[in-house]
């Protein structure tokens, strides 16, 4: 199922990705003001754009200068839709350049804060002070302005920081709303959809799930849907919208593949009796997985095998209700364009999601993903918005193939009770400290390698365990948290203390990129 059906959506915004870091940040920031948005590849054409009838267009930045042969461009039609386009960064150069200006490599290039000197306070710099604090991140600039446009703001070094066509609904910024660092940045960007695009503000998350639920209802009719539950954000919030959607149609399953954390399964079952009347199948299918999964080191595999297990074990359950056609996932927008399934979604494939590309073909059941257009922040909403308590929702996430991805090399259980052990001390020590809301993700890591030690007066040769906690809005970079040196110290002495089998405990101080979130 598609929820980007046109009844679901009645005012879009399409911004064009060329390739920039921020595509996904300033469809947030779209969506923050209650206007939906989608990322789509550059070079969408004027007639798919036309008949996606959105309200506006939104270049994004971009790493490649506009003046190299290979530079991704845009079909000019584009700019005769008489749609109103914003073009940020490189979106703006190349704006400027198709429409007459020119555009060449800075002498100094301009990384970071800028003073933005205000010309003309209408429209999109409505309501605006004389001078704001705007972000800059660019190795190139327009200094030839074409004279169909007009200058709205300027910086020191940049004198078309701001521009607007003369006839067209087309603007351009050299600097980054979308980015918390630009002061008013959202204002700009509000000014941008309701003052200029005419937007209304059609998207709001409380009719998204009235919309869904009836979506979901025509989609399924009298059959049953079977919905994975893992105790994260994602699938709960999946099931609690089937729920409200088909109600007793819908059977939820926990698998404990043996990969769970520690007492996640009775977790999951009060927190799911205590929020829906489901009904609910635990399958205890660990020795399966740990069998499928004994003796192989090499990730890619690991998660492979975890993939297929999954599937054979909901068919499995799928005969025990005599038949389900449809399976449930918690699949969220970012997956979809990160691995290149959006229609007309970014050029570049990042990574095979494995709730997206990596599902066997012969899957045996149709897909529901009724989240596939919200971002995480919105499925926090849209989970409160159905009832789900605030724990759950703000619930760190946990990946699909668990601990398996946290136990580096061979799995075994020893090894998982050793992991299982050292987590719950480092997330229960972070909530203790009141920090689990402040940190995006905390959790142990168990390492291959073992090393020295001593304990008591005797040598040991036990194993390390790596604590990883990041702070992140997106989950597509990230900073390492910077706890404060006592809990640290607390997790490390609880770990060493109280799990047999560790003897040395260490901080991971990585951000992403270039390291990645989880270790594997
Ligand atoms: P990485 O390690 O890629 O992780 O920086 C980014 C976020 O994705 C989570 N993650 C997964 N979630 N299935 C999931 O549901 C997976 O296979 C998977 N792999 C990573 C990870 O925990 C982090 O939040």
């Amino acid at each position: 199922m598609n929820n980007t059906a046109p009844d679901l959506i009645s005012e879009r915004v399409l911004v064009l990705d060329f390739g920039s870091q921020y595509a996904q940040l300033i469809a947030r920031r779209v969506r923050e003001q209650n206007v939906y948005c989608e990322i789509v590849r550059h070079d969408i054409s004027a007639e798919t754009v036309k008949s996606r009838a959105p309200m506006a267009i939104i270049f994004s930045g971009g790493p490649s200068s506009v003046y190299e042969a290979n530079a991704p461009k845009c079909d000019p039609k584009i700019f005769d839709l008489g749609i109103p386009i914003l073009g940020i960064c490189y979106g703006m150069q190349l704006l400027s350049q198709s429409l007459g200006g020119k555009v060449t490599s800075c002498s100094q290039r301009e990384f970071g804060r800028s003073r933005l000197q205000v010309k003309s306070m209408e429209r999109l710099f409505a309501g605006f002070p004389h001078e704001i604090d705007v972000w800059m991140s660019h190795g190139d600039q327009v200094n030839d302005l074409s004279e169909s446009f007009d200058i709205l703001a300027s910086t020191p070094t940049c004198p078309f920081a701001a521009v607007r066509h003369k006839t067209k609904p087309i603007y351009g910024l050299q600097f980054h709303p979308e980015v918390s660092h630009t002061s008013l940045g959202s204002s700009l960007l509000h000014n941008f959809l309701y003052n200029i695009a005419s937007c209304e503000g059609k998207w709001h998350l409380s009719d998204f799930a009235n919309r869904a639920t009836e979506h979901i209802r025509g989609i399924v009719g009298n059959d049953r849907v079977i919905c994975g539950l893992s105790g994260g954000v994602d699938s709960s919030v999946t099931a609690a919208l089937l729920y409200k959607a088909i109600g007793s149609q819908l059977t939820c399953i926990l698998i404990d593949n043996g990969l769970l954390r520690k007492d996640e399964q009775s977790a999951v079952i009060s927190e799911f009796t205590n929020h829906f009347k489901a009904d609910l199948r635990v399958v205890d299918a660990s020795d399966r997985f740990l069998n499928e999964l004994a003796g192989i080191k090499e990730p890619q595999e690991k998660r492979r095998r975890i993939g297929y297990s999954f599937i054979d074990c909901f068919k499995l359950e799928a005969v025990k209700i005599n038949g389900a056609k449809f399976l449930a996932q918690g699949t969220l927008y970012p997956d979809v364009i990160e691995s290149g399934a959006a229609p007309d979604g970014p050029a570049a494939t990042i990574k095979l999601h494995h709730n997206v590309g990596g599902l066997p073909e012969q899957l045996g059941f149709e897909l529901i993903e009724p989240l596939r257009d919200l971002f995480k922040d919105e499925v926090r909403k849209l989970g409160l918005e159905l009832g789900l308590p605030e724990h759950l929702v703000w619930r760190h996430p946990f990946p699909g193939p668990g601990l398996a991805v946290r136990c580096l090399g061979e799995i075994t259980k020893e090894k998982l009770t050793i992991l299982r052990e050292a987590d719950d001390i480092v997330v229960s020590e972070i909530k203790n400290a009141g920090l689990y809301r402040q940190t995006s993700q905390a959790f142990a890591v168990l390492l291959e390698s073992q090393s020295v030690g001593v304990m008591g007066d005797a040598r040991t040769y036990e194993r390390a365990v790596a604590v990883r906690c990041v702070n992140t809005d997106d989950f597509m970079t990230a900073d390492w948290s910077h706890l404060p040196y006592d809990l640290l110290a607390r997790i490390s002495t609880r770990i060493i203390n109280e799990v047999r089998g560790v003897n040395r405990v260490c901080y991971d101080i990585s951000s992403k990129p270039p390291a990645t979130i989880e270790w594997e």
